[in-house]
């Protein structure tokens, strides 16, 4: 049986069905455009080793960690509050972007442990000091103490700063709301629960 689609651009594009004209030839040029787009997406997807970036995701510098980490002067939380750079941030931001805390953690202290430690009076405290709260051992042996900088270092990227914490939690990115969030957490961490 001859079939009359023999030597059509229908067959060159493997179109099978009744299909009008204007059809076969929009079909025909969808598979030329994906023939060459395939090899493009294959060049992208293998950029020389050497060009990738010492950053983490997000394009921020590399992070830091915990255990080479500076946490700067031990100091109350009150002091650390009158320091400019916390004095002067947005504290109405830092309760908001407190909630996400508040899925793990109460705040304020004597609270208790959710799945995360209370966070009562944990500014210039040493890490995984919380009795009553399993921790992880990565976070028990960071040596860290929680100063505002260690705080900040902590809350960009969690589970960089301390390779395998328990805390899942992404980060917060941006510098500004590190420091609101940290404003916030100093005076609220310090207050008895009503
Ligand atoms: C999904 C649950 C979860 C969320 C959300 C979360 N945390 Fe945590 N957090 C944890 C867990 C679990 C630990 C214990 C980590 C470990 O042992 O490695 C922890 C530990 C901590 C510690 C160390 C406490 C200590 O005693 O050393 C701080 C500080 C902290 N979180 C702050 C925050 C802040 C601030 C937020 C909000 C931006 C937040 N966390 C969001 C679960 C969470």
């Amino acid at each position: 049986m001859k079939s009359t689609l023999q030597g059509t651009p229908a067959k060159a594009c493997a179109v099978t069905g009744p299909q009008t004209l204007a059809n076969q030839s929009a079909t025909f040029q969808m598979s030329r455009a994906c023939f060459f787009a395939v090899p493009l997406v294959a060049l992208a997807a293998c950029a020389p080793p050497g060009s990738a970036p010492a950053t983490t995701g997000g394009g921020a510098p590399a992070a830091p960690s915990a255990q080479t980490f500076d946490v700067g002067p031990i100091r109350p939380a009150q002091a650390y509050l009158e320091e400019p750079e916390y004095a002067s941030a947005d504290i109405e931001r830092g309760e908001q972007l407190s909630l996400a805390c508040l899925a793990c953690h109460t705040l304020r202290p004597g609270e208790d442990h959710l799945l995360g430690p209370n966070l009562g009076g944990i500014f210039a405290t040493p890490a995984a000091a919380k009795t009553g709260f399993q921790y992880s051992a990565a976070l028990a042996d960071s040596g860290l103490t929680w100063t505002p900088p260690a705080f900040d270092a902590w809350l960009a990227a969690p589970a960089s700063f301390v390779p395998g914490t328990s805390m899942v939690f992404a980060g917060y990115s941006a510098a500004s709301d590190r420091r609101a969030l940290i404003a916030y957490l100093l005076g609220v961490t310090e207050q008895r629960a009503p």
